[in-house]
């Protein structure tokens, strides 16, 4: 099939103009052709005709079907099928609405995709724990065995973390869709550290938790309890995958316009490939490692959202040969 000569105008209106222009030009031309061999006025306009509107098919041709997929495609789009795209060579406003068309249904189709990933993930990581409550609870319902304070105390365990990982999903679900505003006020990042870094201690009595402030009357802007989640929640990744009798830091510093929050341990580090999937939900380097130890892979996630409601960044940084440098910067 040959293209459409009017392919490169970019303009929908010039090329409305060209053809009714060529079309006139035609049957002007047929009727003076028709005059100088005497045919007859009816006989003149009805050649005339015929010829202008082949050619308005012969250069319209195209203009029009990019609107006819579009229409079909929504109607696809419509009933769920998000899968058809327009194909459109020119480059008119037809051209770039199917351009846009096609953009926003990839972004439709991303965000699908990731509302099902999302169910999935969350479907498993509430099977798990539920599956061996049912099968202990079951055990103890048939006698099999009996109900002992260790049972019933890893039974306890089980709910809390079925409990941790709803809160997790609800507070990052309201993250998400801003409906937990920030309160943000003026405080002293010692505050912040000391309180971080006390609780720490409290459950690895094996590490040590460095605070280091720059300087140390160090005011940050933000929301105290927001930041305590993000930075206890670092520290709380480091201290379980740093070894025992060492050291994991915690450093405020302030430069000309950012504050600046480190976190390094002496652990293994995140692998290079996974240096920014660790902010993904449910992700984990370790997806055999029991999720006793540890959560379902939302702390990060709900990091990076809370330091991205401060617009703030937050990243993982690999500390050769070993250890990890988690880094959140705030506008100071
Ligand atoms: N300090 C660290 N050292 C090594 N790996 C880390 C560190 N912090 C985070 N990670 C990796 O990032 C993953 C995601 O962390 P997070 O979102 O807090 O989930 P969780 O703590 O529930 O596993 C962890 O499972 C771990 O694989
Ligand atoms: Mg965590």
């Amino acid at each position: 099939m040959i293209g459409n000569p009017l392919q490169r105008i970019s303009s929908i209106k010039l090329k409305f103009s060209i053809v009714i222009v060529a079309a006139v030009v035609v049957t002007l031309a047929v009727n003076e052709i028709g005059l100088a061999l005497n045919f007859r006025a009816g006989f003149r306009a009805g050649v005339a005709a015929i010829i202008a509107l082949g050619m308005v098919q012969l250069m319209a041709r195209g203009m029009t079907s990019p609107l006819r997929s579009m229409e079909r495609a929504a109607t696809a789009m419509a009933s769920g099928d998000l899968s058809e795209r327009v194909t459109s060579n020119s480059s008119d406003e037809v051209g770039r609405l199917a351009f846009a068309f096609n953009h926003m249904a990839d972004e439709l189709a991303a965000e699908d995709q990731h509302r099902r990933d999302l169910i999935a993930n969350v479907s498993h990581e509430l099977r798990t724990p539920i599956s061996a409550l049912r099968a202990t609870l079951e055990n103890v319902v048939d006698g099999v065995v009996t109900p002992e304070p260790a049972l019933l105390r890893t039974m306890l365990a089980q709910t809390e973390r079925l409990q941790r990982l709803v809160t997790q999903l609800l507070d990052l679900s309201r993250l998400e869709s801003g409906g937990t505003p920030l309160h943000r006020l003026p405080f002293p990042a010692v505050e912040l550290l000391d309180a971080v870094a006390d609780e720490a201690a409290l459950h690895s009595p094996d590490l040590t938790f460095d605070v280091v402030l720059d300087p140390p009357e160090l005011v940050v802007d933000g929301d105290p309890e927001r930041l305590h989640q993000v930075l206890g929640n670092l520290v709380e990744n480091a201290a379980r995958f740093a070894p025992d009798d060492t050291a994991v830091v915690l450093t405020a510093r302030q430069t000309s316009e950012l504050v600046v929050f480190e976190v390094v341990d002496q652990g293994p580090g995140i692998p290079e490939e996974s240096l920014s999937r660790v902010f993904d939900r449910f992700y984990r380097t370790d997806e055999a490692r029991s999720t006793d130890e540890g959560g379902s892979g939302l702390g990060l996630a709900i990091a990076r959202w809370i330091v991205e409601l401060h617009g703030g960044h937050i990243r993982a940084e690999r500390i050769e040969p070993h250890g990890c440098r988690m880094v959140v910067e705030l506008p100071a």
